[in-house]
């Protein structure tokens, strides 16, 4: 596993629509383990393909208190989605900045996993915030398009807090 560079805001690549994966092959296993490795590198709940430099419909999600327990996204689509939430988001693709988005509040996700198996995920709160956030990096969308008012940086502790909200539930 290796580390990769982090595109940021302002890389034209983080615009473009990523082409969907008909099949999985060694180096994108090996793209996935490294999306990992730099999402936790990063301290970050979300990562998608494009922000380190491919654009292929794959993204990894982790928002378990021990961030041990991240979840593959290939292909993935928000089958249903309900209620609605606002509160600050951020991007490892912007570090240090903050914008208030409104998302649903719950969603439910239809995706393949990193054997191609179709299943379905559903999430809620901050787990649904960031399905939604990587989801819509995947067709070339950045957070800061749906921010209200401005960015604004936040501190560590705030940030803690966040992160403990999380709810997820799973389903094959
Ligand atoms: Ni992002």
């Amino acid at each position: 596993m290796a580390l990769r560079e982090v595109r940021q805001q302002g890389d034209p690549i983080l615009q473009r629509e990523c082409k969907p994966v008909k099949e999985l092959k060694e180096r994108d296993q090996i793209l996935i383990d490294d999306m990992l490795e730099t999402m936790h590198a990063n301290d970050g709940v979300g990562l998608a393909a494009p922000q380190v430099g491919v654009l292929k419909q794959i993204a990894v999600v982790d928002v378990s208190e021990n961030r041990d327990d991240p979840i593959i996204l290939i292909n993935p689509k928000v089958v249903e989605s309900d209620g609605e939430q606002t509160g600050p988001e951020g991007c490892l693709s912007l570090p240090g900045l903050y914008g208030d988005v409104t998302r649903p509040n719950h969603v439910v996700v239809e995706a393949l996993d990193r054997n191609m198996e179709p299943f379905t995920v559903e999430g809620e709160e901050l787990f649904a915030r960031a399905m939604c956030h990587e989801i819509d990096h995947l067709s070339g969308h950045m957070y800061t398009e749906l921010a209200q008012g401005p960015l604004y940086e936040m501190d560590e502790e705030d940030e803690k807090v966040k992160n403990r909200r999380s709810n997820r539930k799973r389903t094959k």
